[in-house]
């Protein structure tokens, strides 16, 4: 597998970043056991890839324990990505000195290890100075906790302010952003991407199958199965859950969807692998996370990188999936930036 640099900095890493958000079953949404997340990471690693990604947040801190059961003794080689911002059970949230402080040693002690390799905001925090947040991130690296700086669903202005804030405190700049991009969603085309690219972030795509819309499991007028992500969604007690399935199992992303199975007909191919083709091959994408629950999924979303996507399926895709971002969307001749 491919590796490359992530930003502007020196961290080589794998174009497949592994997600983990499915291993766990502590908030009811039951997907992959800890022997299958297992067997996941292992298939991850023999096919060459070295980047995984996690946070506090999943199953409340289940899957940041699977994870570091699962890298034991095999730590070093592995590029370890979490994140801190959101609530973890009682504790707190947000991106203040005493919030990320303890998110830190939380995470450090249920991976099981001293230091974090790429240290995420969740999100941007409203209320916390964006200088106070800067300066902590930068006394994670200088403590040897934490190796490099990233962030996660923030706009081109907080990417753009986060980055002049840690050159006003002196401290260390940030090398990524974790968007949502997909086929079903391409609002960072706007202006997160050409951000990126100006400050020096390297881009971790996420959501990559639109939550397994873009597989092509669900129908237009057919009910999801009981043991999809969107049927377990469906009905369940987690707030926001059936807004969550509902937000992708629109009228617009089953269309794309359709397309999406068409091409991989023609082309003889699965429909997750062009779908995650179509990411992987997008100008400004670093790294494509990957989000499978089985091994046999993971196996398959591999094959993607091989696939080379035909000029005419590509151009296709990008016109049934085009959004209408206005007037920043780079489709006026003098906004798109010379390469
Ligand atoms: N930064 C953030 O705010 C944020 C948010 C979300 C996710 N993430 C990260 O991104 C990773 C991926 O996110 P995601 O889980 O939403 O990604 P996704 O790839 O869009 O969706 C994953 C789902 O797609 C289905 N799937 C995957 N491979 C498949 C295949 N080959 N065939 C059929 N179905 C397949 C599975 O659904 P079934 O379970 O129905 O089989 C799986 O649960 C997470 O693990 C996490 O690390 C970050």
């Amino acid at each position: 597998m491919d590796h490359v640099n992530l930003g502007h900095s020196g961290l080589r890493v794998s174009r497949a970043c592994l997600g983990t958000m499915n291993f766990g079953t502590e908030h009811g949404l039951a997907a992959s056991d800890e022997a299958e997340a297992g067997r996941i990471i292992d298939a991850f690693a023999e096919a060459g890839g070295n980047f995984i990604d996690t946070a506090d947040l999943y199953h409340r801190g289940e899957t940041e324990e699977i994870v570091g059961r699962a890298l034991k003794g095999r730590r070093e080689w592995m590029v370890l990505a979490t994140k801190g911002a959101m609530p973890v059970g009682t504790e707190g949230r947000g991106l203040s000195r005493r919030h990320l402080t303890r998110a830190l040693d939380a995470s450090l002690r249920r991976l099981g290890t001293d230091y974090i390799d790429l240290y995420q905001c969740h999100q941007w925090d409203p209320s916390t100075p964006i200088e106070e947040t800067m300066a902590t991130l930068d006394g994670f690296v200088k403590a040897g906790k934490v190796r490099y700086l990233g962030c996660s669903n923030f706009t081109a202005t907080q990417i753009v302010e986060a980055q002049w804030a840690a050159a006003r405190v002196g401290g260390t700049p940030l090398v990524s952003l974790q968007p949502q991009y997909s086929l079903v969603q391409r609002v960072i085309e706007a202006e997160i991407l050409s951000a990126c690219e100006r400050h020096g972030l390297g881009v971790v795509a996420y959501g990559t199958l639109g939550g397994g819309v873009l597989a092509g499991r669900y129908r237009r007028g057919q009910a999801p199965d009981a043991g999809s992500r969107m049927g377990r969604l469906l009905g369940h007690s987690m707030p926001g859950a059936n807004r969550w399935a509902e937000s992708l199992l629109t009228e617009r992303n089953l269309e794309i969807a359709e397309a999406v199975s068409q091409v991989a007909a023609e082309l003889g191919t699965t429909p997750s692998k062009v779908a995650l083709a179509w990411v992987a091959g997008r100008a400004g994408v670093t790294s494509v996370l990957l989000g499978p629950r089985t091994v046999e999924q993971l196996r398959e979303n591999l094959e993607a990188f091989d696939l080379d996507l035909p000029e005419a399926a590509r151009a296709r895709l990008d016109e049934i999936s085009r959004a209408d971002l206005g007037p920043m969307d780079g489709s006026f001749f003098h906004l798109v930036p010379r390469r």
